[in-house]
Order: C-alpha cells, then structure tokens, then sequence
C-alpha cells in the first residue's frame, strides 16, 4: 500500500467498510487487510456461510445478500449503518462468470443473471450507497477486470459486463463528485480464486502467472487510497498497481479545417434531451 494509505483506526469512530462478494477470493482478502488497517467491516455474499465466515476472521458483520436485487442493496446500507452507524467504503466486489465460454449459443436465463450480478450489483450498490457515502466524503471502488479493457475472446459476455461497468464508473464519476463521492475501478488480471474453473488449468499450461487475491486487495487499498475519481486501475503481476490512460477520443473535424472538441456537461436541459 502506498504512503499516503489511511492510518489505521481506532475507537468507536473506526471507519466502515462494505464488501460484496467477501466471501471469497478478492472480496474476503479485502476485507482481511481493511480489517486489520482498523475498519469495521461489512461482508456482503450471496453465499451467507462465506460471508459468516470472513465478518468471524476479521471481527466484522455478516450479511447475506444478493446484490442482483437492489432492494437487497438498499438493505444492506442500512443494515450497515443501523449497526455500525455510518458507512465510509463501499467495494462492489461481487461477480461471476458466465459460465459459457464463448458465450455462443447464448443460454438467456445464464446471460440475464451474469449482466444482473455483474452490471446491475455494481449500478444498485452506487445508487444505494451514495447519499451515506456522501455524509462522510465516502469512497466507492469496483471491482471490474481486465477483460473490460481488452477483448476477452474465451468469455464475451463477461468481458461485456465488465467493459459496462468501467464506462459507468468513468462517467457517472463527476456527479458522485459534486456530493463528494469518490469512485474509481480496479482491473485485476487473472487471479487464483474460484470464479476462474477450468480456466485455470489453461492458464497454468502457459505458465503464465496468476496473481493472487492478496496482492488484488493491496492493489485495492492503494486505490482506495490513492485514487483521485473517475480512475481504472489495472493489475499486474510483478508490476505495481498503475492506472490506465484512456486515449483522447479523435477531435471532430469541421468543413473549415479546425477540430471541435464536445463539451462534457453534467445534465443536459429538458428540451435537449432527445
Ligand atoms: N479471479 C480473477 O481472475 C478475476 C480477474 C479480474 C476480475 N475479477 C473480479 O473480481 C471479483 C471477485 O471475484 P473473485 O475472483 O474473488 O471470485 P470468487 O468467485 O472467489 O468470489 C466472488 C464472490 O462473489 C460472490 N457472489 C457471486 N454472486 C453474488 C451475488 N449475486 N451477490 C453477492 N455476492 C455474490 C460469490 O459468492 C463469491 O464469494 C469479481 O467481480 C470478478 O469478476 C476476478
């Protein structure tokens, strides 16, 4: 983690921190190491024994949920804050393959859950999180991948969930802003946890190295920490934590010769909104 980390807390007013998905790999290490940098930790799964069994390592509370749902998310802030009272992080960890490598046929039910958990969870923990996280100039960090960033050609329909979910973090990350919300996202490459299967074994006939969830929560840390907003954060193995510049987009070029460039502006007047 770098210099410039939280200390850790102590006392009462020790900071919150959610996780979805902490009942295992990435999400579960996380919430170790914010444990152990003094938050009081949330742990969020789908798979309630998991999440029991990471709040029972690091002293924390458990609760089973699915983030699919936004009701669910909606109880799950509250659920946080009715226990802890305040809630400063929110990690929307939670994913899942699809499960159907390339992805073609498409099965519509299995494509339906994997935009649901891998889009959805990430939309509704951002739209239930923010008027808490606001209070206390809170910090939202998603978890995306690199498959977001680079064709994944075994798994289109995740590397489409993922690719989703950068292009919201990067754009809805202005208006958090304003009410002093910080978001930004992390892309791991592969990493030794479940979610991979079979995937694994053909990684590891490569030889090619696969991080490990411990190093994806100190990468985690590190933009949580460092992160100023907006921000895709790739990680690497052997390298560190970095984050990735997009290129300028190609300026429109006018009859005249000159180039013209769009002003981004944060919402459009009704009149204009086709
Ligand atoms: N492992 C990798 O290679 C890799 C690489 C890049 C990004 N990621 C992303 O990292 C995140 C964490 O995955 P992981 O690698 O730790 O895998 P994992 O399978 O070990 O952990 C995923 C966790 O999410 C939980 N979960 C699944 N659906 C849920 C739902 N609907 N509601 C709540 N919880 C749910 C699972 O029960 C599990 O505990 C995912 O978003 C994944 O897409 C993983």
């Amino acid at each position: 983690m770098s210099d410039s980390a939280p200390a850790p807390g102590t006392g009462p007013d020790r900071p919150v921190a959610l996780v979805t998905g902490a009942g295992h790999g990435i999400g579960a290490a996380l919430a170790a190491k914010l444990a152990a940098r003094g938050h009081r930790v949330v742990a969020v799964d789908v798979d309630g024994e998991a999440a029991e069994r990471t709040a029972r390592a690091c002293g924390g509370l458990a609760l089973e949920a699915d983030v699919a749902d936004l009701k669910q998310n909606q109880a799950m802030v509250e659920h946080a804050v009715d226990h802890f009272g305040r809630l400063d992080t929110v990690v929307l960890n939670a994913g899942v393959e699809s499960g159907q490598p390339p992805d073609l046929p498409l099965d519509p039910a299995r494509y339906r859950r994997v935009l649901a958990v891998n889009v959805d969870g990430v939309v509704f923990g951002v739209d239930a999180a923010t008027a808490e996280l606001a209070r206390h100039g809170g910090r939202i960090l998603v978890t995306a991948s690199l498959a977001g960033l680079a064709p994944e050609q075994a798994n289109p329909v995740y590397a489409l969930t993922k690719g989703a979910v950068l292009a919201y973090v990067r754009a809805i990350a202005p208006t958090l802003a304003r009410r002093g919300v910080r978001i930004n996202a992390l892309c791991p490459g592969f990493t030794d946890t479940a979610i991979l299967g079979v995937t694994k074994l053909l990684i590891r006939k490569q030889r090619f190295p696969l991080l490990t969830p411990d190093t994806v929560a100190d990468a985690a840390l590190t933009v949580l920490a460092d992160a100023g907003g907006g921000q895709v954060w790739t990680v690497v193995a052997g390298r560190p934590p970095a984050p990735f510049a997009f290129p300028p987009l190609p300026a429109t070029l006018l009859p005249d010769g000159t180039e013209a460039r769009f002003r981004p502006f944060l919402s459009a007047p009704k009149e204009s909104t086709p």
